[in-house]
């Protein structure tokens, strides 16, 4: 009775959307013998943000309420950052079964006897996407976030409107199996709409579908004796590579979660990133703290001879080109390396390097070699600490490096990383998403030179360190440093 006086005094779109994630985030500590609970409850949240965000009060009010909130959680349930036992164990316990939300479309029961839910589950997301236009017309004038005035002429001037194409403001799920622990990669499969994995700082990974509904963890991968930092799927799905901090290279079978084999790094080191070679799945290179880049035959688990260099600090991140001639490797003092592959002996030869900034770790590195169809030339995404998220053209077959532009985001410590949308846009532009330390997800027209934001999700509690798209671009995964991670759905048009 008492919060929904408070509820009803409240409205702003940005700060219902942080009560909504303030509340997925507590959501695996309620009823923990009950989960289908939970799931009513969130509905209900988001049912109750729909009712509630009409009104317009004063923003202090609603902040003041979000605070409030989040004390009250804290107090009942206890804070989230700090891991006691006793938390951990009662997590343990509810962490099998996830909490649905708004996926009533996809399920006959819904649809049939309780059809009336559907259609307030349909509201919510058309509520969530107003709510998100909202928040841009808040913006002042000359901020990055277009206006729906800029929206419409540019439309009206024969441009398709990129941004109506990126709309994701709708979460579709939350997985929650990883609260506590930061989840620092996450990746949906080749060619599967449905099927994705994320890694955690908790030492596993796990598996999810989201078809059939409800959507849920198809297999936990166990094994790993320290935090999981890294993993890559496979080209046909059906084998997972991992890195951990226990400085081994584990590889999966994806059907059943067992472990096919475990590649000890040879230096006994912390082992932080991996990547497939594209044309050849028989190899994988992995990065570790000891500065060490190596080539691993997965058939064999033996290191490829010649496939080993060393870079100038931890190696972070990896790309290979599309065709796997050229692999990129950042490290944490700021440098960019390209090497040279030999497809026949699996050698590396080491080409060009170029130092972003100097002590800045380089997060995140994805290469593509069309941009758009406008824009064909080969290019580089770059996550460095920087407080901005960069791109590259690559201007030879070494992998030289020229910045074309930057697109400001908070970013100066965590290991927040940024995609390439997968599909090729037959409209104007071409859009990039990254993660950011202010707790959103952003979209960049990397063609529009003014007011490149074409969208911006919000609903984490912290850092948001990685985001993956579905292969047809209907869903987008996102995964933070609370170990939240959001499934958000494309509005339908
Ligand atoms: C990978 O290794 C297996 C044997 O372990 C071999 O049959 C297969 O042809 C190899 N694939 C490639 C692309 O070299
Ligand atoms: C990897 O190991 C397989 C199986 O022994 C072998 O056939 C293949 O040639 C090796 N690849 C490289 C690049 O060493």
């Amino acid at each position: 009775r008492c919060f929904s006086s408070v509820l009803s005094a409240c409205g702003m779109a940005a700060v219902w959307q942080q009560v909504l994630a303030v509340d997925a985030r507590y959501n695996a500590y309620r009823t923990p013998t009950f989960p289908q609970f939970r799931t009513q409850y969130i509905r209900r949240r988001s049912q109750l943000l729909r009712e509630n965000a009409k009104c317009g009060f004063e923003p202090g009010l609603r902040r003041q309420y979000l605070r409030l909130r989040s004390q009250l959680l804290a107090l009942r349930y206890g804070p989230l950052s700090e891991q006691s036992s006793f938390r951990a164990s009662s997590v343990r316990s509810s962490r099998t079964t996830l909490d649905r939300m708004e996926d009533f479309e996809e399920d006959p029961r819904a649809q049939g006897a309780r059809g009336h839910r559907r259609s307030v589950s349909r509201g919510s997301y058309q509520l969530q996407a107003q709510m998100n236009r909202a928040v841009y017309d808040e913006r002042p004038p000359g901020s990055l976030v277009p206006t729906s005035v800029a929206e419409a002429s540019r439309a009206m001037a024969g441009d398709t409107t990129l941004s109506e194409n990126y709309a994701f403001a709708g979460m579709h799920h939350i997985f929650d199996q990883h609260v506590d622990s930061a989840v620092p990669r996450l990746q949906f499969a080749n060619d599967d709409k449905h099927l994705l994995a994320c890694c955690s700082l908790d030492g596993t990974l796990s598996i999810m579908t989201l078809s059939p509904p409800p959507a849920s963890v198809k297999v936990t991968l166990k094994g790993h004796g320290g935090p999981v930092t890294d993993f890559a799927w496979s080209l046909s799905n059906d084998i997972i590579v991992s890195t951990s901090l226990d400085g081994t290279l584990r590889i999966w079978n994806t059907e059943d979660g067992r472990c096919i084999r475990e590649v000890r790094d040879p230096e006994s080191s912390e082992l932080l990133c991996c990547t497939f070679q594209p044309m050849n799945n028989n190899l994988t290179v992995v990065g570790n703290s000891k500065h060490h880049l190596q080539v691993v035959n997965i058939s064999t688990g033996k290191k490829v001879k010649g496939g080993s260099s060393k870079l100038t600090g931890r190696v972070l991140s990896l790309s290979f080109d599309a065709p796997g001639r050229i692999l990129w490797a950042g490290d944490d003092r700021g440098s960019i390396f390209s090497f040279l592959f030999d497809m026949a002996t699996g050698k590396l030869t080491k080409a060009k390097r170029l130092v972003v900034s100097e002590g800045s770790s380089i997060c995140s590195i994805s290469a593509r070699s069309w941009i758009s169809r406008e824009a064909r030339d080969p290019s580089l995404l770059v996550n460095a600490c920087v407080n901005k998220l960069l791109l590259y053209r690559v201007v030879d077959n070494e992998g030289t490096l020229q910045l074309k532009r930057s697109f400001p985001i908070q970013h100066g410590s965590q290991l927040v990383h940024s995609i390439f949308c997968p599909l090729m846009s037959f409209r104007q532009g071409a859009c990039v998403v990254t993660g950011s330390e202010d707790g959103c997800v952003y979209f960049f027209d990397v063609e529009r030179n003014t007011k490149a934001i074409v969208n911006k999700l919000q609903g984490h509690g912290g850092p948001v360190l990685d985001v993956s798209f579905n292969c047809d671009e209907s869903l987008l995964a996102s995964a933070d440093s609370t170990g939240m991670v959001i499934i958000w759905r494309r509005e339908q048009k």
